[in-house]
């Protein structure tokens, strides 16, 4: 991970970092009322990030050139990706702009309620960590899923957490707000179609949506979480058994109260009734909703049939993910 001899002149990098993509299975939305929520890390879809050593006074560049942003670390207080550099140098000890050229890129759709923002934190806070002459060794993940936490807060205030957690550890999370995070074993692997509505949707303008919502009808709402947190139970000892023949009626279940939560959306119900109508066990949003990307669960005989079903109604990208195995 490491070369520290930037005498060759050459482009140097001093460390590398990758994160994942994640999704929700069950639970989004209730888990910011403490209901717990599973969510599971996608590999198929990354962010990268390098630091280079840059010339001597040159100060700490970060570019992202896929989305056109380059910015210098001192004058970009508000931007999430230069709070997490900050953050990690903080963590690491490190008081001096550091001579750094950061580059950042991700495949993980934008707002689309894969994670993306938590995975690019995450490999920002990571390569940083790893550059730092002060600090030894592999960047532990708490300290990185701290970093990454606080830079989530950018998004949307009262983030639950369960993004940062998955894409940190990279394994299926069992995610209760406020408790150390569950990592459990996926008893017997499942494939998942993962469909995107291409229309971006910020998770912070959804949440405060619910919260306002909730603050008109606590009980109904509080109802409605209950009902979720039921589901996510259920769902989490037959993915935790192998007994997978309800998985699909659960994730029915989760979205006919995600629909009556109100964060679902016309091209979302679309391609959801379309993946089952091609033959998914079930579907539903995952994340934040009113857009971004759907689930749906597929017997592997099937899961051609669902992709084509989802791209032929209009969805920007269908991928494939096992989760487990
Ligand atoms: O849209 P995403 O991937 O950021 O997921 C948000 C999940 C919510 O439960 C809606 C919010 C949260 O902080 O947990």
């Amino acid at each position: 991970m490491h070369e520290k001899d930037a005498s060759v002149g050459k482009r140097v990098d001093l460390a590398n970092a990758t994160a994942p993509g994640k999704v929700i299975l069950f639970g989004e939305h209730a888990v910011v009322y403490g209901r717990p929520a599973i969510a599971v890390p996608v590999t198929i879809v990354q962010a990268t990030a390098a630091v280079a050593a840059a010339a001597a006074g040159s100060g700490c560049t970060i570019s992202a050139p896929d989305v056109g942003v380059r910015i210098r670390l001192p004058s970009a207080p508000d931007n999430p990706l230069a709070l997490a550099v900050r953050l990690a140098l903080a963590a690491a000890g490190v008081d001096a702009e550091p001579d750094w050229n950061i580059s950042v890129s991700s495949t993980i759709p934008i707002a689309g309620g894969m994670g993306s923002g938590a995975a690019v934190s995450a490999v920002l806070a990571r390569a940083v960590l790893a550059s730092a002459p002060t600090f030894r060794g592999c960047p532990d993940a708490e300290t990185v899923n701290r970093i990454v936490y606080a830079v989530e807060r950018i998004h949307h205030a009262t983030p639950s957490g369960i993004d940062n957690t998955v894409v940190v550890y990279e394994q299926p999370v069992w995610f209760v707000r406020g408790r150390p995070p569950e990592i459990f074993d996926i008893a017997k692997p499942f494939h998942l179609v993962i469909a995107d509505t291409g229309i971006a949707s910020p998770t912070g303008q959804v949440v405060a949506d619910v919260r306002a919502a909730r603050q008109k009808d606590a009980a109904r709402y509080d109802a409605i979480f209950d009902a979720i947190g039921a589901i996510a139970e259920r769902a989490k000892r037959i993915i935790a058994s192998g007994k997978l023949e309800t998985l699909g009626f659960l994730m029915r279940e989760n979205q006919r109260l995600l629909r009556q939560l109100e964060v679902s959306a016309p091209s979302l119900e679309r391609l959801i009734e379309s993946a089952e109508d091609a033959g998914a066990a079930g579907a539903k949003l995952s994340g934040g909703g009113r857009g971004g990307n759907l689930i749906a669960v597929v017997k592997r005989e099937k899961i051609g049939l669902v992709r084509e079903a989802l791209l032929a109604e209009g969805a920007a990208r269908a991928i494939v993910t096992q989760v487990g195995g």
